[in-house]
């Protein structure tokens, strides 16, 4: 519409720059999206209210030139009047702008959107992102082969860019029960924490608050593209009290000391869980707090079940298995305490229930039977076809809500205990 207004009203030239200024601007804006303008923008509510502005100004400076142009000016052009000297350059300019004012539009639904993927959590917490830390931020990893972040040959869940989202997601689903059993374990105020497996830092955040500035945590995984993407959530958060290190738990050793040691979710793919927690607690002040939040995987049902999300907690539970995860972590965290060395630890158990047309629980469990795909394919289990992925939440949830079905999710079992002092109650 733009090249054929600028056709009406300018000579050949003038279209001619007006259809360049268009492809160039196409080409930027599109390159800038690819680059993950998109989630910078999502994260960064100044760089976002910017945009918007800057949007908005263009538009209003559009539509006030607009007005003060007289009708028969815009629409006949006088065949005596030669265009204007500069014509073109600024017919290729206002191309470039224009797109711009497209792409600002789709950057801001874009982000939108993923606001509310975020914010959606499952019915049962109601927890919309707390920690403001469920978004994840302008990291594109689409340049990567088949999206990989690295070899997920020896991590079931793998480090595909959607399965950081899904972890941000689980993040927000989790993250009331897991301040629960932190609270009771009694993690506060100014203290140095370390979390073990952090991902992509849902719990280093949610710790980091706890602590507040006169505390600190520092996040520890395997995974340099999670970690990288920790560290832009935490700084777009202006959170500054947490840091993030590359290493794998067994092998990993600091000379810090700490007031207490922390994880969720990541001592099921330890080969030797107590082992590694014998060794860490070693950091620990008199009086130090080991707190983990894990799963049972086994409760999950579902009241009355249907055929299919037996099927799918079926195959959830081979994959996980078939990888070589724990299963059942989250009861055997109380004798991985003992095997550690440390006191009978205290423990709580708290599980997200899906229910009604609104519930996110049937994407969660879809959501991580994708990112076991691989696996299940690799193992025999299932292929792709069977699972048809697209369709298996949706199915799900239509047959929950068509015959009053309630879903109980893994069951979240905390443990907390004290090194040289009593768990608290
Ligand atoms: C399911 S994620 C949980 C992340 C985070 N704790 C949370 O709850 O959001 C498990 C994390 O443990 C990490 N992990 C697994 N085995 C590890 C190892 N041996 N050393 C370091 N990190 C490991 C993975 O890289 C992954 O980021």
């Amino acid at each position: 519409m733009y090249i054929l207004g600028r056709g009406l009203s300018g000579g050949l030239r003038t279209r001619v720059a007006a259809a360049f200024g268009i492809t160039v601007g196409s080409i930027v804006h599109t390159l800038a999206a690819a680059a993950g303008l998109a989630l910078l923008l999502a994260t960064s509510p100044l760089a976002f209210t910017a945009v918007k502005l800057a949007g908005g100004a263009y538009l209003i400076f559009l539509g006030t030139r607009r007005l003060f142009t007289s009708s028969s000016k815009r629409l006949r052009p006088d065949p005596q009047v030669k265009p204007a000297r500069g014509g073109a350059g600024l017919a290729f300019g206002q191309g470039i702008l224009k797109t711009g004012t497209i792409c600002c539009v789709a950057w801001s639904r874009q982000s939108r959107q993923m606001e509310h993927c975020c914010s959606a959590a499952l019915t049962v917490t109601a927890a919309c992102c707390p920690s403001g830390a469920s978004i994840i931020p302008g990291t594109s990893l689409s340049g990567r082969s088949g999206g990989q972040m690295r070899d997920s040959q020896d991590y079931p869940l793998g480090y595909s860019e959607r399965e950081a989202r899904r972890l941000a997601e689980q993040g927000a689903m989790l993250e009331d029960l897991t301040a629960e059993v932190f609270r009771r374990a009694g993690i506060g105020p100014a203290m140095q924490v370390l979390d073990l497996g952090c991902g992509v830092g849902d719990v280093s955040l949610l710790v980091s608050k706890m602590v507040g500035a006169r505390g600190a945590v520092l996040g520890v995984d395997r995974a340099s593209a999670s970690l990288h993407i920790a560290q832009q959530r935490a700084a777009s958060l202006g959170v500054s009290n947490v840091e993030f290190k590359e290493a794998d738990l067994g092998e990993f050793s600091t000379a810090r000391s700490f007031d207490a040691i922390v994880g969720r979710l990541v001592l099921l793919y330890l080969p030797d869980p107590a082992q590694v927690l014998r060794r860490l607690s070693r950091q620990l002040r008199p009086g130090g707090i080991v707190a983990f939040q894990e799963y049972d995987m086994p409760q999950t049902s579902q009241v009355p079940a249907s055929e299919l999300f037996t099927q799918t907690r079926g195959w959830l539970l081979q994959a996980f298995t078939a990888a070589g995860a724990e299963v059942e972590m989250g009861t055997k965290l109380y004798t991985t305490f003992l095997h550690a060395g440390l006191p009978a630890p205290s423990m709580m158990a708290a599980m997200p229930v899906a229910c009604g047309p609104d519930t996110r629980g049937y994407e969660y469990m879809v959501g991580v039977l994708r990112s076991l795909l691989p696996w299940l394919e690799r193992a025999g289990i299932a292929t792709a076809a069977q699972v048809g992925i697209e369709t298996r939440a949706a199915r799900l949830r239509d047959d929950a809500v068509a015959n009053a079905r309630v879903a109980f999710l893994p069951r979240a079992v905390g443990a907390w205990t004290k090194v040289g002092g009593k768990a608290a109650p």
